[in-house]
């Protein structure tokens, strides 16, 4: 039995309090901005508070035994943003990677893996991420994948081409999904902030996702909010199509 304290303290929620957990979740961090600008803050201050919330929901997730989450931290849309934004989520992923380095343990059993496009991303954060595979890649809690430079169709679209100059003449789904980033199928989705899209996110890997969406903005979500999208996702009904 789940006992629910008051927001951002905490709850006495465990993976037993649930029927059922998803296998894999996917989170589309959004809303950093607003929740900056309400606070007449630049939107980089909304960006750091959404890496703590990044880091407190990661753990949330290993500490229920999720087995896999993936955050969508970057698109490939997102170099249009103005360079000085661009700087400072390029900046705060260093300054995790970094920070989980000096203190593997604060991560907890969490294994780190990496999404997205490498090209475009400068050497020293490729050689940050590549040494977190590697230093965590024996851990036994969730396999957190970290999307950076990524996006749904161009994942698709480099499998497909993957595929065609290895000599296929007749591409099949399962061509399509061993090509693809190594990213098992999405069970639930959780959009913070209001919008409800999916913009450009796992798009292969959510067919046959369940969605959730909350108007909280991604900085002030919290363990509580985690578990209300858990606690829908047990009450769905998943006919895959049947
Ligand atoms: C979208 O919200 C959010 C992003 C483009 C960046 C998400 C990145 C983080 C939360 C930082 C992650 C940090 C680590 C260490 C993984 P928005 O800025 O478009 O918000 P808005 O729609 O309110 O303007």
């Amino acid at each position: 039995m789940a006992i629910f304290s008051k927001k951002n303290q905490d709850t006495f929620t465990d993976a037993q309090d649930f029927t059922v957990l998803p296998e894999h979740i996917g989170i589309i961090m959004d809303g950093n901005g607003r929740w900056a600008k309400k606070r007449g803050l630049p939107r980089t201050a909304g960006h750091k508070a959404g890496a703590e919330v990044f880091k407190s929901i990661s753990k949330e997730c290993d500490r229920l035994g999720i087995k896999y989450a993936t955050f969508y931290a970057f698109s490939t849309e997102n170099w249009k943003r103005p360079q000085s934004e661009v700087d400072a989520l390029m900046a705060l992923f260093k300054n995790y990677l970094l920070e989980a380095k000096a203190d593997v343990k604060a991560a907890g059993k969490i294994k780190l893996k990496f999404i997205g496009e490498r090209k475009g991303i400068s050497n020293d954060l490729l050689k940050l991420m590549d040494e977190a595979e590697e230093e965590t890649k024996d851990h036994t809690g969730t396999t957190v994948y970290l999307a950076i430079n990524y996006g749904g169709r161009q994942e698709i679209t480099s499998a497909v081409n993957k595929l065609i100059s290895s000599g296929k003449k007749e591409i099949t789904e399962q061509d399509i999904s061993d090509n693809i980033f190594t990213v098992p199928e999405c069970d639930l989705i959780i959009r913070p902030s209001g919008e409800q899209r999916l913009s450009n996110f796992l798009l292969w890997q959510s067919a046959y996702s369940e969605f959730w969406y909350s108007d909280v903005l991604w900085p002030d979500f919290t363990n509580d909010d985690l578990h209300e999208a858990l606690r829908a996702f047990e009450n769905r009904n998943r006919r895959f199509g049947a």
